[in-house]
């Protein structure tokens, strides 16, 4: 048998990147042999085995064919007979289908290295319309690799845009899309991930009420740029899901069953949805605190819960900067001095002096509300003065 390392960490290494994980392929093997190896097997029926010590992928040399919608889909054909070229030919893109044997040799035999030096991101074979997922994993690439230079063959668009026609992308599972979509926000480019999604026609075949919102009109564009700061500013994933549904809101702050309804049809994990819903409600009208009565910025506070969740408010803080600078929701500015030091005021109120005027149990709760509604109240008349 011959193992050869294979996928991103060739990539990866000719880049001169970082290597995080690394990928083996095995030609001229058989299960059995593998598991006589001390190899374990990742799946009853997927001839892919973990090694004993590094716990890192093996996959013995496999031929794919579609036989079906969706994830599950899929008939593998591996066999001792099967080539690393045939393997190679059934990986996405031309970048990641480079091999490397022991010595450190290359096999490249669909061009990655001319790719890699040319910055194209270009699909191997038509084969690559078989995963309606490598859409996203291309949009994802691209967000890694833009600052490189990087950019999408033609040819390679056009059967990303017959893959969101042809509806397939509506039978990935939720779990599948949402591995994407959050690593590729997390790129330095996830604006770059946004616009190739919205080029080739999966933004409305993945989000459709995001894609009739950015229809028409220049929101794209102050969209783009607001993902494009969340990279700039480090900001974590839940900012950064929370920018992306921002457009969904609705600008009177009355209903979120946009925001709602993509939430829900991700997996997005619970920080990531709770902070897109706040901010598709608060952050349009957070925009004109000043104007706001004391009653509503203290509404605003309370369903922040910012006496146990700090850090929310702080990361719906850091969005509606984001939002604002990019103009999302329309000219203004996010006074966010006048937010934080309201929500301040409010947490500095304590209960020991209501304690000792003899407030207690429910009674005791009302008083300090009463008491940090003032205190807001203050915070915001002081702003007017
Ligand atoms: N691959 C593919 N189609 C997919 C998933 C994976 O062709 N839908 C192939 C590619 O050759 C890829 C390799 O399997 O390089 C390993 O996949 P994975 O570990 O998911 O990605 P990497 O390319 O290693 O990239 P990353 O750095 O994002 O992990």
């Amino acid at each position: 048998m011959q193992i050869y390392k294979v996928g991103g960490a060739v990539r990866d290494r000719l880049l001169g990147r970082p290597v995080s994980e690394t990928d083996w392929v095995v030609v001229g093997a058989t299960a059995e042999q593998m598991q006589a190896q001390g190899f374990r097997p990742v799946g009853a029926d997927f001839p892919v085995f973990l090694h004993p010590e590094t716990g890192e992928e093996y996959a013995l040399a496999r031929t794919e064919r579609k036989s079906g919608r969706g994830y599950g889909g899929f008939t593998f054909y591996a066999s001792p007979e099967v080539t690393l070229e045939e393997d190679l030919q059934r990986r996405d893109l031309t970048i990641n289908a480079i091999a490397e044997d022991e010595h450190g040799r290359l096999i490249d035999p669909y061009h990655g290295q001319r790719d890699l030096a040319q910055k194209w991101l270009r699909h191997v074979a038509p084969a690559f319309a078989e995963d309606p997922l490598r859409a996203l994993r291309v949009a994802r690439f691209a967000a890694r690799y833009a600052e490189l230079g990087f950019r999408i063959a033609p040819p390679t668009l056009e059967l990303m845009r017959q893959l969101s026609r042809s509806g397939e992308l509506q039978a990935l599972t939720p779990e599948r899309s949402w591995k994407e979509i959050s690593r590729a926000l997390m790129e330095p480019r996830p604006d770059v991930f946004v616009q190739v999604l919205l080029d080739c026609g999966a933004l409305a075949e993945l989000f459709a009420e995001l894609q009739a919102r950015l229809a028409g009109g220049d929101c794209t564009t102050h969209l783009l740029e607001a993902l494009r700061e969340c990279a700039r500013r480090e900001q974590p994933l839940a900012v950064r899901w929370a920018c992306l549904l921002a457009p969904l809101a609705d600008p009177a702050g009355d209903s979120t069953a946009l925001a709602e309804a993509v939430n829900q049809r991700s997996k997005a994990p619970r920080d990531c949805q709770e902070l897109a819903l706040l901010t598709a409600r608060f952050g349009p009208i957070a925009q004109h605190t000043g104007q706001l009565s004391a009653a509503a910025l203290f509404d605003l506070l309370q369903h922040f819960d910012i006496y146990r969740r700090p850090e929310r408010f702080e990361h719906f803080l850091d969005a509606c900067q984001i939002l604002a600078d990019a103009a999302l929701w329309g000219p203004g500015r996010c006074p966010t001095e006048l937010l934080r030091s309201a929500a301040r005021a409010a947490r500095e109120v304590s209960a020991a002096p209501l304690i000792a005027r003899g407030h207690r149990a429910a009674e005791l709760g009302e008083a300090l509300k009463r008491e940090r509604f003032a205190a807001v109240a203050k915070v915001l008349a002081d702003a007017r003065l």
